[in-house]
């Protein structure tokens, strides 16, 4: 019998984050010195079995074709992330115990209060707690003081001294692929749409993480920046899905069950990429073992959505911890491109072409150089740019507005710019659709989903039935006794098994054989090979596989 989930939830969460501990998947890190909240080890198979998803998941985007890798800094300099937002914008809604001094999420404080409290402003959180006054999951008591907001950022100074520049840490790995646009605009040839992937670790100082994984100051993200031409014709093919009803919860509609293109047809979905990107997340998730039917995707309500998003759906994951986001589809518009183009002066452009050159008729003014050059001077290419954006019928003499101060610009200062061109294109921001997979919360699922408690008559026994593309290890070789040479045999299967490309094997002789079983379904290994008196005379082996039990001889030849 295998136990249902949802009984016994709590006891159960202990068992497998127990269990995980043990087989070295998921750890708290720095235990031996008291450990420290919301940082976390992926032990030796969780290491392994991360490495397999994060593979996995590059080989799902790049081979898109137009999708490339990268790899930018963890620290980064304070202007990045000014001009991202970041500085201003990122931050949750804090209170602490009046009791005990406990500090606490506001809106995670007011889940039970409220559907959605990420969603409400910060008056109306406030309200809400006074309201409900819950209660302090540190002390029980429930007097709170008044809510702030608090920065995400890990600051840190980049430099020693008074040379040293401020800077953080990531706080997520987009903003390192907007920067490089330029770089990528050359890689892909300058045509759109191209994307850059990034797999790498992110920071954020979370008020107060109380769900294992699920909360982390350090986690793995996996991000995709693809850049788009909003103007550019959609052409994307669904038909792979059509047969798929997702379970979606929309801002307008409520819980549907629909395919990926009737929402895209409808609006619900409101951009076809990001629609695109919502079947290909689901496909990744159950390549990875995520249980199919605890897929769903919800979309952010419009005052619930990140600082930079036009739209937002989550594809949320249900395990031990109820609904979890685990990856984020968001339709960007063009805000990074054009804050950090803003904020440096420099373009962060792409070029469309038209279909047949337009005639322009430009009907305005310029400056005559030879007053102004003289008059201006080092400020006459500014005055003359400023100039030539004023409408035709601006009187003179009037005040333009410089970078650093207010220049008065007279008659004999300009001349009247009036002619026709012909242009064949014009530089646009590109658009941006970012899917942003958490890979922390998703291992935790894949784990949470594979991990089965199985009864059977007399005996109790777990076993992990991780999809074979992620296990941590492929094979596990057991010689029966360490005698008579089996261990010899043994030892040269593992050395065989392990010497071919992108294969695991371990070798195991510790404990009966029916406990070196058990350990190897707890790390979910799918085949054990077994070295007996047999494999002596015959140079044949016992397969055992871990889902079905069932044993079969084969020889070392042919494994
Ligand atoms: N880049 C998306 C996120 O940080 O969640």
């Amino acid at each position: 019998m295998v136990r249902p989930m949802e009984s016994d939830s709590g006891a159960r969460l202990e068992r497998l984050s127990g269990m995980l501990k043990r087989r070295g998947f998921i750890l708290p890190a720095f235990e031996i010195h008291g450990g420290s909240k919301g940082l976390y080890d992926f032990g030796p198979n969780g290491g392994r079995l991360r490495n397999r998803v994060n593979q996995l998941w590059l080989e799902h985007w790049t081979s898109m074709g137009n999708v490339t890798e990268i790899s930018c800094p963890t620290i980064t300099p304070y202007e990045v992330l000014e001009a991202s937002g970041h500085v201003g914008e990122f931050s949750d809604y804090m209170t602490s115990c009046i009791s005990c001094d406990e500090v606490s999420r506001a809106d995670t404080l007011l889940e039970e209060f409220h559907p959605n409290p990420d969603s409400l402003s910060k008056l109306e959180l406030q309200s809400l707690l006074e309201k409900s006054a819950p209660q302090c999951p540190a002390c029980g008591t429930n007097k709170w003081s008044t809510i702030i907001s608090q920065n995400l950022m890990f600051s840190t100074r980049i430099g020693a001294g008074n040379s040293g520049r401020e800077g953080f840490l990531r706080p997520e790995t987009a903003q390192g692929m907007f920067t490089s646009f330029p770089a990528l605009y050359r890689h892909f040839r300058e045509k759109l749409p191209f994307g850059a992937v990034q797999i790498g670790k992110g920071y954020r100082n979370e008020i107060s993480p109380r769900q294992g994984m699920i909360r982390l100051r350090e986690f793995n993200m996996a991000e995709m920046e693809y850049f788009i031409d909003p103007e550019a014709p959609l052409n994307h093919d669904y038909t792979q899905w059509s047969g798929l009803q997702m379970v979606m919860l929309s801002e307008d509609k409520g819980e549907l069950s629909i395919t990926i293109a009737e929402a895209v047809d409808s609006g619900i979905i409101r951009h076809g990429t990001v629609g695109l990107f919502m079947a290909k997340t689901y496909d990744f998730l159950v390549n990875v073992g995520i249980d199919k039917s605890r897929i769903r995707f919800r979309q952010h309500e419009t005052n619930e959505m990140a600082h930079y998003a036009t739209d937002c759906w989550d594809a949320e994951i249900h395990g031990s911890y109820g609904w979890v986001e685990c990856v984020g589809i968001a339709h960007r518009g063009c805000y990074d491109l054009q804050s950090h183009e803003n904020y440096t002066g420099k373009t962060l452009r792409a070029r469309r072409e038209f279909p047949e050159p337009k005639e322009v008729i430009i009907d305005g003014w310029t400056i005559e150089g030879s007053v102004a050059g003289p008059a201006f001077r080092s400020q006459a290419g500014q005055v003359k740019d400023a100039v030539e954006k004023l409408p035709s019928d601006t009187q003179f003499p009037c005040e333009i507005i410089l970078d650093k101060e207010v220049v008065v610009v007279d008659s004999s200062h300009v001349k009247r710019l009036q002619r026709t061109d012909l242009i064949t294109g014009e530089w646009f921001i590109p658009h941006v659709v970012e899917p942003a997979f958490g890979i922390d919360r998703i291992i935790w699922h894949i784990l949470d989903h594979a991990y089965q408690e199985i009864e059977k008559q007399d005996e109790s026994y777990t076993v992990m039935r991780l999809n074979p593309d992620v296990v941590p290890v492929d094979y596990a070789v057991f010689p029966l006794f360490e005698k008579n040479g089996m261990q010899e045999i043994a030892q040269k299967v593992s050395n065989i098994l392990n010497s071919k490309r992108g294969v695991v094997a371990i070798y195991d002789s510790s404990g009966s054989i029916g406990r070196r079983y058990a350990r190897a379904d707890e790390i979910g290994i799918p085949i054990c090979v077994t070295i007996d008196h047999q494999s002596l005379d015959d140079d044949s082996v016992t397969l055992r596989q871990r889902d079905t039990g069932e044993q079969k001889r084969v020889q070392i030849l042919d494994l």
